[in-house]
């Protein structure tokens, strides 16, 4: 699958670096050549030797090379992609800072290619204000960030720290570099996160959609070529780069961007948790506790996919079915119903799976019939596994 590619591996020092050793046999048996390049600390953690036998090639570490004296300059010169793995929260920090103090520092001001960063810390370094900022400001500038797991911890501890599993670090790195034109000339409307009903000026009818899957699927899409535009309700998310970003607030608003944007997209998306009803009066004033609220009369909002429908034409329609029970009965109901080409079905109670999760499992249904089970994983992988489907429904040109 990597036949052809370069990919630069930087290996920083986390408990976590031994792992790199076999994240380097995984690229190289997918044909990738691989070119490691570690901070000193890192040196301290993984035997050179064997990452040279292993990637077929000297490693380097030292900025300062007898043989090559502008090594930083030369090293990430044709690499396809630069691999930071496992990252420590002192080398995000670095990135961060635009800091070049070692080889594997300085090398990433001057490189062109992709940067994909998979952090490795403990739980409580993972969840300090400065690592998520860091990381924040990465996914800003456009590096990939495969997120760490939860699970056992080299400090004892039980949380979000682990190094994502080396599979799906390599799964990250193929769809990486697939070819990144394959939805160029596309126009892909997204639809993402919840939407806030008021119930008075600090009230409001929710649900607990983060929007990361909108999300997910909106940076895969621009990932892919696409030109993106998103339409997303209230979300702490960043804005994935390069994506075009409408902010809503209710269902109401939600429809009138989407069907103001609809007639220039080719694919439409619906992945947003529309609320399916509201307050049928809104307080203009906060209502006070002791005036009390006996009951709150609730009327059902508007159906954006079914309004969508009339404008349909040779657009690819995809809708979200979050279900708690009888779910491909559900599911294939609403592909029909709304004339979709396809629907992304899931089980909300099912571990890992739905709202406010950074992981989902999920099935897919087609219009013609297809049926396809997939099993859990990270939103990120997940979305660009829902634009493969895509693209096969698509037809061509
Ligand atoms: C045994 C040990 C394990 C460590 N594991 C991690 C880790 O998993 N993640 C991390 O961010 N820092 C970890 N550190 C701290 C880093 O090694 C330290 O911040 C170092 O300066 C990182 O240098 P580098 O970012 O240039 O590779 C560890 C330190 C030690 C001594």
């Amino acid at each position: 699958m990597l036949s052809g590619k370069k990919v630069l591996l930087g290996i920083t020092g986390s408990i976590a670096a031994y792992k790199a050793i076999q994240i380097l046999r995984d690229l190289t048996a997918e044909g990738a050549e691989v070119q490691v390049v570690l901070t000193p600390a890192a040196c301290r953690f993984v035997p050179l030797l064997t990452l040279q036998v292993f990637s077929g090639k000297p490693v380097f570490s030292d900025l300062f090379d007898p043989h090559d004296k502008v090594i930083h300059l030369t090293l990430s010169q044709d690499a396809h992609l630069i691999l930071i793995a496992p990252a420590t929260a002192d080398f995000i920090a670095k990135m961060t800072a635009g800091l070049a103090d070692d080889l594997l520092t300085s090398l990433l001001l001057s490189a062109s290619a992709p940067i994909v960063v998979a952090p490795a810390m403990d739980i409580g370094m993972w969840e300090h204000p400065a690592v998520q900022r860091n990381i924040a400001i990465l996914r800003e500038w456009g590096v990939h960030i495969i997120e760490p797991e939860t699970g056992p911890l080299a400090s004892g501890k039980e949380g979000k720290g682990r190094l994502a599993d080396e599979k799906t670090i390599l799964e990250g790195i193929v769809t990486r570099l697939k070819a990144s034109d394959r939805l160029k000339g596309e126009v892909i409307l997204v639809t993402a996160g919840p939407t806030h009903e008021p119930i008075d000026p600090v009230r409001f009818i929710s649900n607990r959609s983060s929007g990361r899957m909108g999300y997910a699927l909106a940076e895969a899409a621009y990932q892919w070529g696409a030109e993106v535009i998103l339409i997303s309700g209230p979300s702490n998310l960043s804005v994935p780069p390069g994506v075009r970003r409408i902010s809503v607030r209710t269902a109401e608003e939600m429809k009138k961007e989407t069907e103001r944007h609809c007639p220039a997209a080719s694919i439409v998306i619906m992945a947003a948790a529309v609320c399916d009803f509201r307050p049928k009066t809104v307080s203009f004033q906060k209502i006070k506790k002791n005036t009390g609220l006996q009951s709150l009369a609730i009327e059902p909002t508007d159906d954006i996919l079914l309004g969508l429908s009339t404008i349909k034409g040779k657009k690819l329609f995809v809708g979200f079915s979050a279900e708690t029970e009888n779910l491909a009965e559900n599911a294939k109901k609403k592909l029909y119903a709304k004339g979709l080409d396809l629907i992304v079905a899931n089980d909300v109670m099912q571990e890992g799976a739905g709202f406010d999760s950074e992981t989902n499992v999920v099935q897919l249904f087609d219009k013609k019939g297809k049926n396809i089970n997939i099993p859990k994983m990270s939103k990120q992988l997940l979305a660009y596994r829902i634009l493969e489907e895509i693209l096969r429904l698509k037809p061509p040109a």
